[in-house]
């Protein structure tokens, strides 16, 4: 690793990682076994289903109600989950969860969804001003005091992988920036993942969501090593955000594999079901290896150029405001991200390239960076994503705003593999405005 890149080792390398393995269903139908599971969660019977309105008026609503009243449970849905929620649909939500006195979750939607109801299950169960459990410096960053009641997510994109992880991601209002809530305790019981239900995916939305899936696997898979850290006092502090290490970088070699060959597939054809299956196959190994690895600077990014939206519409999304899709977002800087990062390990820059199917025979380490920047930029233009941040209406101008909001997103930063200050992160963003 070259100087500069280095972290304080004061403290005394890390030399362990810890593995939090989710719980998962996989497969076509699988959306049917949800009550029977759900049924040995709790003791209880009152159940709440989160939803948002696109979904609540599909079939998998249906079979998800199905499947709980079979089990016995009562069911309530709430439909009115925000798409890419924020600091006020986070409390209305809450609201929702505090007054029903559930006994367990549901949620059965993308991301947004997911982490809404982690949010909801978790202030319903331990009421506090919202930035209580905020990640700090936004928020205070109290600790979980306690288990969360059951919550077993049923995700419908092929991207998020909230489904595995501990976080729940929203949009600070008052301050216009994304931050988040990461906590063991917010990792649902149980995943329950149905390559069925993504076949009513608009194309636009399976390539934003497929992006996801990448960055998630590139970045863990090129995040700082684990062993860069200090070691953790207690010992159960060690973060979620560990960095990369062994176990990650089996899930996220092998999400870049599949989707590598079925991203564009997905795209073009609702009906190609193995290109969808391997696609969520691939959303849920990333997911599995960022809930234990963390993700980087194209998510630190991501946070900004989704909370600074300015009149862009996605197509294939809502049409009631204006959005940046989160996993436009994160892609958007990618390229200008492992340009400037392959120095630091390109062997794994490199491999990433190669897992999406590059042709890097001949390489050399100087041109790792370039290599995987053109792969994505490439499968960018071949789902017609934006390529820039001019694409979604950014100019020159923006670019300290861009910076200033990124560099606060501490969680993510840290766990880079390089030290970044203000001026290199306005300097990233920079390189993203047009490819
Ligand atoms: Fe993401």
């Amino acid at each position: 690793m070259p100087s500069g890149c280095q972290h304080d080792l004061d403290l005394g390398p890390e030399s362990s990682f810890s593995i939090d393995a989710s719980a998962i269903v996989f497969g076509r139908g699988a959306l049917h076994e949800l009550g029977d599971h759900l049924r040995t969660l709790t003791s209880g019977s009152r159940v709440v289903l989160f939803t948002d309105a696109r979904l609540a008026s599909l079939v998998h609503l249906d079979c998800a109600k199905t499947s709980l009243s079979r089990a016995g449970l009562d069911v309530v849905v709430y439909d009115r989950v925000h798409v890419e929620p924020t600091d006020r649909s986070f409390l209305e939500a809450t609201a929702f969860a505090k007054d029903g006195r559930f006994d367990a979750y549901v949620s059965l939607g993308g991301g947004s969804v997911i982490d809404t109801t982690k949010a909801a299950a978790l202030y319903a169960t331990y009421p506090a001003e919202l930035l209580a459990y905020v990640n700090a410096p936004l928020g205070e960053g109290r600790a979980v005091p306690g288990p969360l009641p059951p919550h077993v997510a049923c995700p419908t994109t092929c991207g998020t992988g909230s489904e595995c992880t501990g976080i729940a991601v929203f949009d600070l209002l008052a301050t216009r920036v994304k931050t988040g809530i990461a906590s063991r305790r917010l990792r649902p019981s149980l995943a329950i993942v149905d390559p069925e239900v993504t076949r009513t995916l608009p194309p636009e939305v399976v390539a934003a969501s497929g992006f996801d899936v990448l960055c998630h696997a590139i970045e863990s898979y090129t995040a700082r090593p684990f062993t860069s850290r200090a070691r953790p006092r207690p010992f159960t502090t060690r973060p979620m955000s560990q960095g990369q290490n062994p176990w990650s970088d089996l899930g996220s070699l092998e999400a870049l594999r599949l989707a590598g060959r079925s991203l564009v597939r997905a795209f073009e054809d609702a009906n190609d079901d193995e290109a969808r299956g391997d696609l969520l196959w691939a959303a849920t190994l990333a997911g599995i290896a960022f809930g234990n690895a963390g993700v980087h600077l194209p998510h630190a990014m991501s946070y900004a150029v989704a909370g600074l939206v300015k009149g862009y519409m996605a197509p294939g999304y809502p049409d009631d405001e204006p959005r940046v899709p989160h996993g436009t977002s994160v892609v958007l800087n990618a390229p200008s991200v492992f340009r400037w990062t392959a120095k630091t390990s390109p062997a794994r820059h490199l491999a990433c390239a190669e897992a999406l199917g590059a042709d890097v025979r001949g390489a050399s380490p100087d041109d790792a960076g370039e290599i995987l920047a053109r792969t994505l930029l490439g499968l960018m233009r071949a789902t017609r994503l934006p390529v820039g941040l001019t694409a979604v209406g950014y100019a020159s101008s923006d670019l300290d705003a861009l910076a200033d909001r990124a560099i606060v997103q501490k969680r993510l930063v840290d766990n880079a593999p390089c030290a970044v200050d203000r001026e290199r992160m306005r300097a990233l963003f920079e390189g993203a405005l047009s490819y």
